[in-house]
């Protein structure tokens, strides 16, 4: 089935609470910017910003049933935070009943919480703008949009640094692919200054 995106626009705003639906506009907004910036196609962005949690608000019971029936692997990380796995769910979820084909966008909807290796550049977008969507607010997020703006992986650099330390110092579980991410990211930038 296909789905115009006002048609998706208004089955994720009754399915989604005003606060999510809101984060959504403010992803593919950015996401929709980022793209111009970096030659990504505009509507592949659009459609991964605005369907990126279409899954987020499910029942972690549902979350996991879609996990499971789909064979995506599930870490013992991700067991013991199966919200996180609203990523992967999402990416079916957007499949099944949102009609997406195209599996860049299922891609950046499916790594946008954890990152993952061999990250794409519409990937990276989403994973970016979702951390820095006009709503977010958090202490440096203007350095972190400066830093995602002037170079994509300096953007990642700079997130997956916030994200890991915040994660520590919360004494937070950290996922594998996140610190997958990391090495990656890091491994292609290392030879560029940084902050
Ligand atoms: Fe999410
Ligand atoms: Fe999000």
């Amino acid at each position: 089935m296909y789905m115009t995106i006002q048609q998706i626009h208004d089955r994720l705003k009754e399915v989604l609470s005003p606060k999510r639906f809101k984060h959504s506009l403010g992803v593919m907004e950015t996401a929709v910017k980022l793209a111009a910036q970096y030659g990504v196609d505009a509507k592949k962005a659009e459609l991964a910003g605005l369907l990126h949690d279409c899954a987020r608000e499910m029942a972690v019971e549902d979350i996991l049933k879609i996990c499971r029936q789909n064979n995506i692997k599930m870490d013992d990380i991700s067991l013991m935070q199966p919200k996180l796995l609203h990523g992967p769910a999402g990416s079916i979820v957007a499949r099944e009943v949102y009609g997406i084909e195209d599996e860049e966008i299922l891609s950046a909807i499916y790594c946008h919480t954890t990152g993952r290796k061999n990250m794409s550049t519409l990937d990276k977008i989403i994973f970016l703008a979702d951390y820095i969507e006009p709503g977010r607010d958090f202490p440096g997020v203007d350095k972190v949009r400066e830093a995602v703006f002037e170079d994509l992986d300096k953007g990642m650099v700079v997130s997956l640094m916030g994200i890991i330390r915040h994660l520590v110092e919360k004494r937070g579980l950290i996922q594998i692919d996140t610190i997958d991410t990391w090495n990656f990211i890091i491994n292609s930038y290392r030879e560029k200054e940084i902050l």
